[in-house]
């Protein structure tokens, strides 16, 4: 996968990316999403806004799901059709919201009744009609990390289940919303498709609830969550979308015509993405032997913050391994990439690769310590 000599090239650290892989990642989606009638895929852009990355993705044809002005701006400059933008978030400000208005995003996924308020209040000032959909805190738990599960009671996300038909029939009664659906996310890396099944059985209790108020929705969407294999990227660089998609459709109850949408991030882009760095100092502590790179946590925080493990390797030696913790040159006990891991032996100045980095990595790294931020370079740039 990786040509040593073209990755020498460039100052590190930095994320380079396989476009090869993100190819064919998003030809399976594809496929597998067609086969089923009426499911739409929207990558989620905070998962890796790299422009490059966006203009790729949006070739194939999906949506975009956006938490943010910024991202809205990104997506559609990238390519992707506004139309097809979906946005979500608790605290969506109303420059953000005009500019939804303005470029006519598909829809608003709608967090709380005061937020509702002020979309119709601008969208009257606009002139304009807001398409909404209503996100439901579905009180699931997901095995997942308790930092990225987020359809919890106890979760900031969302309006609670019993406030549904309230909500959604104060809403009627707003000459510029228009109601399209309901909305969900339960939470991130989810590898147990149970978690999935649990969300499906509690949208089908949902939905024969509004039944018995008469109320149709056109359009669900599930969000996202998919998980990637951390262990082994190149033993599984795609992630089961079969299954995934599969899912769904054994398990929700659809009704005639409903459409059924996704909101997928990290199962579309972390496998295809590594963090290159060097190896600056091999330290012998008193305990353990450090390998410092020139990457750290302001690069790749997904360790320091949720004890993320991503596979580790020399991409310069093959002698044989030794213990190492391998850590960065940040001024924080957490900047920590893994630890009592095998590595061939290091020497100064080895290039080592952090895998499926490509998701919540270059997107999530900060300037502390007053760092540069790294730079991201796809296949065709080398
Ligand atoms: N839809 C909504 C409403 C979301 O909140 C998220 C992710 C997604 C879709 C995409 O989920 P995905 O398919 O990527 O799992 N920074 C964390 C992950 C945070 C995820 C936040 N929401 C990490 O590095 O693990």
């Amino acid at each position: 996968m990786f040509s040593v000599d073209k990755l020498n090239s460039i100052v590190t650290p930095y994320y380079y990316y396989d476009t090869q892989l993100l190819r064919k990642t998003l030809e399976v989606i594809k496929q597998e999403c067609e086969k089923h009638e009426n499911f739409h895929v929207h990558y989620a852009v905070k998962a890796n806004a790299n422009p490059k990355i966006l203009r790729i993705i949006s070739q194939y044809g999906f949506g975009a799901d956006c938490v943010s002005g910024g991202e809205i701006k990104a997506a559609i400059e990238t390519g992707f059709p506004a139309d097809k933008v979906v946005y979500a978030g608790v605290g969506k400000s109303d420059w953000e919201i005009n500019l939804g208005l303005e470029k006519g995003i598909a829809c608003f996924n709608v967090e709380s009744i005061a937020e509702l308020e002020v979309i119709e209040e601008l969208a009257v000032a606009a002139n304009k009609t807001a398409n909404v959909a209503f996100r439901i805190n579905p009180n699931i738990g997901a095995h997942t990390h308790a930092n990225i599960t987020t359809g919890l009671a106890e979760n900031k996300f969302g309006i609670a289940m019993q406030d549904m038909e309230n909500v959604i029939e104060r809403a009627t009664t707003m000459n510029n919303i228009n109601v399209v659906g309901l909305h969900f996310h339960i939470g991130s890396q989810i590898l147990d498709m149970g978690d999935f099944k649990a969300l499906c059985n509690r949208i089908n209790e949902l939905q024969v609830q509004l039944d018995k108020h008469h109320i149709y929705v056109q359009s669900i969407n599930v969000g996202g969550g998919l998980g990637v294999n951390y262990d082994s990227p190149d033993h599984q660089p795609i992630p089961d979308f079969k299954e995934y998609f599969h899912t769904y459709a054994k398990h929700l109850r659809l009704r005639e015509g409903q459409q059924l949408h996704f909101e997928l991030g990290r199962s579309v882009v972390a496998q295809c993405g590594s963090l290159i760095s060097r190896v600056l100092y091999v330290k012998q502590g008193s305990h353990k032997q450090f390998a410092i790179l020139d990457a750290g946590m302001t690069d790749l925080i997904r360790p320091a913050l949720y004890q993320a493990l991503h596979k580790i390797q020399n991409l310069t030696s093959n002698e044989p391994t030794e213990v190492y913790d391998v850590v960065g040159p940040i001024c924080e006990s957490s900047d920590v990439f893994a630890k009592a891991i095998d590595l061939n032996k290091c020497h100064r100045g080895d290039l080592i690769a952090i895998r499926s980095a490509g998701a919540y990595g270059e997107i999530m790294a900060s300037a502390y310590n007053c760092r540069q931020l790294p730079k991201g370079y796809i296949t065709e740039d080398l």
